[in-house]
């Protein structure tokens, strides 16, 4: 079965303007200066802050507000008749050296959504529901998406509370501080649809010209978190022959990272993004080295043998240098694949709109995947420029954020007016 792509109140359109001011006022709170980008790592004070503004633009909105106890927070509006809302929604927590559109805008062109229909005077027929979940980034406290995890039930929250960050602080005293920690109950109710929209982080749509991403799928992701552990000592004196260097251990296993994935070719990736080595010194050969690897891959199959390779070449190097090594997955999610009939309808949306559209996977890890295990679930991609993201340069055009969001709008209003979205299989 398809749903019918909105026809009622076809001219609408969302404002552009005031999506913008709102991008550029989230985007203010934990500037980076000299730059358009921000920095709000989950449940830091710049977090609170980002959070704070959110709400009160919610609370504007008339929309009603929840927060559960994971910090999630989501604000409905009324529809003609109750029931599960048609959501939306992303994050707002960043990577240290983040961009304004990661996440931020699938959270404010949602309350652009709800501002146009108040504008208008349009009651939707179902409610609508905008919602940001907490570290979806997964850079201060892994894994990535751990709002929306605990929200659709794949983690228990009292273990996401435990959870203890790169710099010690722990998810629950953390949520606490900020005020974040609500009493909206998990695992929460399936919403009857959920769309986000996000910029693409990739190069894909503006090589090829083309201003939405119908997104069919996230790729599987694998983090994990390497210590390795030998035998500090003199830099000058120690004999090549005679050093057991976790930091020899650590770089070998990130050039080696970086031959598996060519190796096995695109889509495959992988990524040392953290090394850090102790004590860290010019003249000591290091005690301990600890990095962490992410690989990914839309194929399962190719990311485990990809995973079980680094895992031998890991084992045999810091064996072969006297090394111990200890691992710990940060993050493990297999590929998802979006539902078909939101995918149609994103893809049959944006082409009644008058713009260009492609299907394609995401190579990013989002929120979407996870409400994916509850609803009915599709992704809207704007072009990034350049592909930079994760990046204080990450730029989308005005025109695309506005032809992204109006495929939003009505991508929602048509999920608003259909009946029958029983989950399907996959
Ligand atoms: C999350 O944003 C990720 O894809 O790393
Ligand atoms: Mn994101
Ligand atoms: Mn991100």
């Amino acid at each position: 079965m398809t749903v019918t792509t909105n026809q009622k109140h076809a001219d609408l359109r969302i404002d552009i303007g005031r999506l913008n001011r709102r991008l550029a006022d989230l985007a203010a709170i934990g500037a980076i200066e000299g730059t358009e980008g921000c920095a709000r790592l989950a449940l830091t004070d710049e977090d609170k802050a980002g959070r704070d503004l959110v709400v009160t633009w919610m609370h504007d909105l008339g929309l009603e507000v929840t927060v559960d106890g994971i910090g999630n927070v989501v604000g409905v509006m009324a529809g003609e008749t109750d029931g599960p809302p048609v959501m939306c929604g992303s994050h707002i927590d960043t990577v240290r050296t983040g961009g304004r559109y990661d996440g931020n805008l699938g959270v404010l062109a949602g309350l652009e959504v709800v501002e146009t229909l108040l504008a208008a005077g349009i009651t939707p027929p179902r409610p609508l529901a905008v919602a940001f979940f907490t570290d979806e980034e997964g850079a201060r406290f892994a894994p990535d998406m751990l709002g929306s995890l605990v929200y659709v039930g794949g983690m228990p929250l009292e273990e996401a509370l435990d959870i203890t960050g790169i710099d010690g602080a722990q998810v629950g005293p953390e949520l606490v501080r900020i005020g974040y920690d609500g009493p909206a109950p998990l695992p929460a109710a399936a919403p009857h649809a959920f769309v986000e929209i996000h910029v693409e982080q990739g190069p894909v749509l503006e090589a090829e010209g083309t201003t939405i991403g119908a997104v069919t799928s996230v790729q599987g992701i694998s983090w994990t978190e390497v210590s390795v552990t030998g035998q500090s000592n003199h830099a000058g004196t120690t004999p090549m022959s005679m050093r057991r260097d976790p930091g020899f251990v650590a770089a070998a296993a990130a050039n080696f990272a970086r031959e598996l994935a060519l190796d096995l070719g695109a889509p495959q990736v992988a990524t040392v993004g953290r090394l850090e080595l102790f004590p860290n010194l010019v003249n000591v050969v290091p005690a301990k080295a600890t990095f962490t690897v992410d690989l990914r891959n839309t194929d399962e199959a190719v990311l485990q043998d990809a995973e079980a390779r680094f895992a031998d070449f890991l084992t045999a190097t810091a064996e072969a240098e006297g090394c111990t090594v200890e691992t710990t997955t940060l993050a493990r999610f297999e590929p998802v694949i979006f539902d078909p009939r939101v995918v149609d309808l994103v893809e049959a949306t944006a082409t009644e709109l008058g713009h260009s559209v492609k299907r394609m996977p995401s190579g990013a890890g989002h929120d979407a995947q996870m409400l994916a295990r509850i609803c009915p679930t599709a992704m809207v991609f704007t072009p990034s420029v350049d592909g930079i993201s994760h990046n204080p340069a990450e730029y989308t055009s005005p025109e695309d954020l506005e032809a992204g969001s109006n495929v939003l709008l009505h991508t929602m209003l048509a999920l608003a007016a259909a009946d029958d979205l029983t989950p399907t299989e996959g």
